[in-house]
């Protein structure tokens, strides 16, 4: 156990969450964040420490996760519930050469690493909701299980460092009645419970395929991450929606920008989405 009450796999194998850090490690061999893993039985926010660890130097590929967060952090300022052994909560620090306005591929390359990592250890096919909400359930009734958080510290040219912040809900058995109708987990949709160890494994080892691609041939990457969303999620065309940002409007989508945003036909033309969640509109407003 370390200072800052992490484990790692060099100091410590079993870890009371279940996790073996040293399987982990040896399973990620080749990747780059193989013996990079700190695991906290409990923190206030992985994407919170990774950031601040960042800014100390951590070394890109270092891996913070947790068994509990207690002050979980999501997009919009909105709080991630994150009970204890129910969830992965995890925050990947990278070091991309690249310019801010490139980030958006992590974040959209991260979503499909978390399609594939599921399809490959459950076999469901999570839907993508711009710009990497996933989603599970029926058509028109899908509820999220898995939300993703990126954070930047930039200049204006370049990425000094970036945090990917992924949550899944893994063994919830069921959610607090204000977000029952939007939250699921991957218990409740197959009835069983999925391994947090065998999820990680595949997740990093996604992750870094995308991380790899997006850094060696940024232009193929891309290409292939437009062409994938459109493949994976019903979202990125003929949606009828609404966008919560500042003055909200609705449209339907008309598939990604060449630099991955959201375009949105209204009444009004074609509009970009910049900010704010997309959410089904479910009855038309003329
Ligand atoms: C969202 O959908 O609003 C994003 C949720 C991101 C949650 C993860 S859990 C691990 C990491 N640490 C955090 O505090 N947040 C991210």
């Amino acid at each position: 156990m370390s200072l800052d009450g992490s484990v790692s796999g060099s100091t410590v194998s079993a870890a009371p969450s279940g996790f073996d850090l040293a399987a982990l490690d040896a399973a990620l061999s080749g990747t780059r964040f193989a013996g990079k893993l700190r695991l906290f039985p409990t923190i206030p926010s992985t994407n919170t420490h990774a950031m601040k660890e960042a800014e100390s130097g951590a070394p890109e590929g270092m891996v913070y996760f947790a068994d509990e967060q207690t002050a979980g952090r999501g997009r919009g300022a909105h709080a991630w519930a994150s009970p204890p052994g129910s969830g992965l909560y995890v925050s990947a620090l990278l070091r991309p050469r690249m310019a801010p306005a490139d980030a958006l591929w992590f974040s959209l390359a991260a979503g499909l690493a978390v399609h594939d990592a599921v399809k490959q250890v459950t076999s469901l096919e999570a839907d993508l909701r711009w710009p990497n909400d996933l989603l599970l359930g029926h058509k028109g009734r899908s509820r999220k299980f898995c939300g993703i958080l990126t954070e930047l510290n930039a200049e204006a040219t370049h990425v000094r460092h970036l945090v990917i912040g992924i949550g899944i809900n893994v063994h919830q058995q069921r959610f607090p009645d204000e977000l029952h109708n939007f939250a699921t987990s991957l218990y409740i949709e197959t009835g069983r419970d999925w391994p947090r160890q065998e999820l990680l494994i595949a997740l990093l080892q996604s992750l870094d395929v995308e991380a790899t691609a997006l850094t060696s041939s940024p232009t193929t990457a891309q290409a292939n991450i437009l062409a994938r969303l459109e493949q994976v999620s019903s979202w990125v065309r003929g949606k009828h929606v609404y966008v919560e940002d500042q003055d909200g409007f609705e449209g339907v989508t008309e598939g990604l920008d060449p630099r991955g945003f959201l375009q949105i036909r209204t009444a009004g033309g074609l509009r970009t989405v910049f900010s704010g969640g997309v959410r089904e509109q479910k009855t038309i407003n003329r």
